[in-house]
């Protein structure tokens, strides 16, 4: 029988990295196109030249905030390929975490304007098409953090998650949507070992592993894990309803751990 995200046409912000490409590459090797978007073109056009050839993935430079791009991002997907069935609605910018009372507000407004105006713009411009099958998916990506658990260094961050979440409910609920076949769905990592983790590792090792050993199993989430979520998500292959939030948080360390503190 034939793979149902075969020649399925998926645009994934923020899939230039870390979880994202691990999406794209699962996506790929069932054989749906992907278009991966972010802001660095070296970057992104690497990623799709290791993923497959420009008949399966392109890359489309894109900033998520700002909305002459996030049209033109809809547009290119739609000129390159001709349809748009799943949307992974991705890109996050984690910013710099610490006590609130020390952060800049351009810092506030730079973590919104990607995680919460990004992840709207995208669906205001995406969601025309997703519909015009009758059968798109959309995959939002949250966290466990402003979601399931407060982190008190991380107040605008989890904020913005939380905007996510309610985002993805919103849209689930609208009986307009309910009307067409559209699903949306959101997912809450763990903490993922992704290129936003070494940022916020500041590259030592020693700092990595801390976020490691705050989860009981001493391990930090991969993207494959994630990835193999949001992919089964896509494909319906987890028969949920429209709305849910998946926890991907490594065998239950949302319900074992402290918030992390700043002193
Ligand atoms: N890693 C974790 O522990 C973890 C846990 C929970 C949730 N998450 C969420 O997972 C998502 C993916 O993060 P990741 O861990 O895979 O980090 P990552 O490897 O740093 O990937 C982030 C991606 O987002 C893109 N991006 C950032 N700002 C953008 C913007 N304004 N416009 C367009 N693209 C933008 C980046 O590309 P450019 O820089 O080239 O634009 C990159 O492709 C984020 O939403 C993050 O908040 C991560």
């Amino acid at each position: 029988m034939a793979d149902n995200l075969k020649d399925k046409v998926a645009l994934l912000t923020g899939g230039t990295s870390g979880i994202g490409l691990e999406v794209a590459r699962q996506l790929v090797a069932r054989g749906a196109r992907v278009v991966l978007a972010g802001r660095s073109a070296p970057q992104g056009q690497a990623a799709a030249q290791a993923l497959g050839g420009p008949e399966q993935v392109r890359f489309v430079a894109a900033d998520v905030s700002q909305e002459n791009q996030v049209q033109a991002l809809v547009a290119e997907t739609l000129a390159h390929f001709g349809r748009l069935d799943l949307l992974f609605n991705n890109a996050g910018a984690e910013g710099t975490p610490g006590p609130l009372v020390e952060t800049p507000a351009q810092g506030i407004e730079d973590i919104l304007a990607t995680n919460v105006t990004g992840v709207l713009l995208v669906l205001k411009h995406a969601l025309p098409a997703l519909l015009a099958h009758g059968t798109g998916v959309v995959v939002n990506t949250a966290s466990y953090i402003g979601t399931v658990m407060p982190f008190p260094v991380a107040l605008p961050y989890g904020a913005s998650k939380a905007a996510v979440l309610s985002i993805t409910r919103g849209l689930a609920a609208d009986p307009a949507r309910q009307q067409d076949q559209l699903r949306v769905f959101a997912v809450c990592p763990w903490t993922t070992d992704t290129p936003m983790i070494d940022r916020l590792a500041g590259g030592n090792p020693k700092a990595k592993q801390q976020f490691a050993t705050v989860n009981p199993s001493g391990q930090l989430a991969t993207a494959a894990n994630v990835a193999q979520v949001v992919v089964a998500l896509f494909a319906g292959e987890a028969d949920l309803p429209s709305g849910e939030a998946v926890l991907v948080d490594h065998g239950g360390a949302t319900s074992r751990v402290q918030p992390m503190r700043y002193e």
